[in-house]
């Protein structure tokens, strides 16, 4: 059963060929529990001369891997996402431990991610060609018949985030290897026990040795090493705006998904239904204390709205539950004193320059929050910068021209929502707003994970989302015949 291969004492190994590896380079990093600072466990530091070695048997496994039937490698699929929902509660209590998400939203990345597996299987399925004639093309005398295919990269490189350890790694393994190609998983430290459970489960599940490997160490040591590689065919990452903008420079001519930081704005109209939009964006300013991409980042209330929607939203959030994960606090310790830090200092430069606090319950330890800000104006650093954590903005503007500006005029642009009861309002608006997704009376939110998840700007290129994933993990082939 898992951990019974993958650990050795506190030491978790890396997973090459099918096995899981002590490094030679016998150093380790230390993950710690958010909430007590206390040891989950080490991983490995891995060696630039064993990310060689997996990097070979990666190539060369996904030749064989490729040759498999799509339906054989859709029944492992499916295998290893009954094995998560078997060990659900197991792998929820790890995500608990590293990254202090509370206990019911880290089952559900868990049972989320099972569904995701198995729905790619099931669209892997569905992977089909297409024939194009090319008779009729202008001046075009021979008969042309092209037989275009989605063939797979080859070796994919996915780097994933602390965030959301299970489901941002295994959206990227999943698409990938039904489509044929296979991995190199490298995910963050703080997570990564999590993410080697799961691996074991896909072992367990019966996938070829070599086709999904998992290497972890120190970014700032491996990570350019990793994304320059010679035999990288294709990167997929999910982090923040600074690492991915580095991969972008580093991956030359290489197929690239990046996902990223995000400033997701929730425009609330003056005829808006305010339970509903007070009850959206406590949700999407709060879940998971903030650290989501999608967590709406800047509430702007529009017109009159503004005393009515502060006074509701405070009332909501003071009775926020602030405490542990396995109690299921709806704020919990950050990821680490740094993020708290960046916080704190992004508050007081807020406070500085004219916002007006509204709430600011605790600060202890990694604990912080639930912090309400509102006025927030253009001095404030908050007002551009994304806040990874559980901080809600509101900026006061005249009318919707001045909202739809203030969304564009961001370097990101992943979501936005707007909050209404006048369609044509909500489609107009969203129309202008330059982003990847609108949400209408709803807040910003990637799932359910088959919609398109796409972004503009700093956010990100590509779009993900089940079949989405899989057309940009594969290219398209053609074989011509010519008839004369
Ligand atoms: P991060 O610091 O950028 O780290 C992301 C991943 O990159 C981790 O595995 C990290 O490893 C690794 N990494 C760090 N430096 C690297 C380098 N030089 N080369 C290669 N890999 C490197 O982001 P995070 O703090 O984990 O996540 C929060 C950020 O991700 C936020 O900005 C959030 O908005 C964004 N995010 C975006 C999406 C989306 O879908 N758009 C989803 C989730 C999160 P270590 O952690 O071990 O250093
Ligand atoms: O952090 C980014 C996640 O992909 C967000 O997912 O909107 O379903 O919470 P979510």
């Amino acid at each position: 059963m898992p951990f019974e291969y993958t650990k050795e004492g506190n030491n978790y190994k890396y997973l090459s060929n099918g096995k899981w590896q002590l490094s030679v380079s016998n150093k380790f990093i230390s993950v710690l529990n958010p909430v007590d600072n206390s040891l989950v466990g080490k991983i490995q530091d891995v060696s630039k001369k064993e990310i060689d070695e997996v990097f070979k048997i990666a190539k060369s496994s996904q030749l064989q891997w490729q040759e498999i039937p799509v339906n054989k490698r859709a029944e492992i699929l499916h295998k290893a996402a009954d094995l998560m929902l078997k060990n659900k509660l197991i792998i929820a209590e790890i995500l608990m431990k590293e990254i202090a998400k509370p206990k019911s939203a880290a089952i559900n990345e868990v049972e989320r991610t099972a569904d995701l597996i198995k729905y790619t299987a099931e669209e892997g399925l569905r992977i089909s060609g297409e024939i194009v004639e090319g008779q009729c093309f202008y001046k075009n005398e021979k008969r042309k018949t092209a037989f275009v295919n989605r063939v797979p990269f080859g070796v994919v490189l996915a780097i994933s985030p602390f965030n959301y350890p299970i489901n941002l790694s295994y959206s990227k393994v999943a698409p990938a290897l039904i489509s044929g190609n296979s991995v190199i998983l490298k995910p963050s430290a703080q997570g990564a026990i999590s993410v080697i459970y799961c691996a074991e489960l896909f072992l367990e599940a019966g996938l070829l040795p070599g086709v999904l490997n998992i290497v972890t160490g120190n970014s700032s040591q491996i990570g350019d090493y990793l994304v320059s590689h010679k035999d990288v065919d294709m990167v997929a990452f999910t982090g923040s705006t600074e690492i991915g903008k580095r991969i972008s420079s580093l991956a030359v001519m290489k197929p690239l998904l990046l996902e990223l930081g995000g400033k997701d704005a929730a425009i609330i109209l003056e005829d808006a239904d305010l339970d509903l939009a007070v009850k959206e964006c406590i949700s999407g300013c709060f879940s998971y204390s903030g650290q989501r991409c999608t967590a709406i980042k800047r509430i702007i209330a529009v017109g009159n709205i503004g005393n009515k929607f502060s006074d509701k939203f405070v009332k909501e959030a003071e009775k926020l539950k602030v405490g542990k994960p396995e109690d299921n606090s709806n704020i919990c310790c950050l990821i680490n004193k740094k993020a708290v830090d960046y916080i704190q200092e992004l508050v007081d430069d807020a406070n500085k320059n004219g916002a007006k606090q509204l709430l600011f319950k605790t600060r202890k330890n990694n604990l912080i929050g639930p912090i309400v800000l509102d006025n927030i104006n253009n001095k404030c650093r908050i007002y551009y910068e994304e806040q990874f954590g559980p901080v809600a903005v509101i900026i006061r503007v005249r009318d919707k021209n001045e909202a739809i500006k203030i969304v564009n005029d961001s370097e990101y642009g992943l979501q936005a929502s707007i909050f209404t009861n006048n369609i044509n309002d909500a489609f107009n608006i969203a129309s202008k707003l330059n982003v990847g997704t609108v949400q209408i009376n709803g807040k910003s939110d990637r799932g359910p994970d088959n919609l398109p998840f796409s972004c503009v700007k700093n956010s990100g290129l590509g779009t993900q989302g089940i079949k989405y994933s899989i057309e940009a993990m594969t290219r398209i082939k053609s074989i011509v015949l010519n008839l004369n």
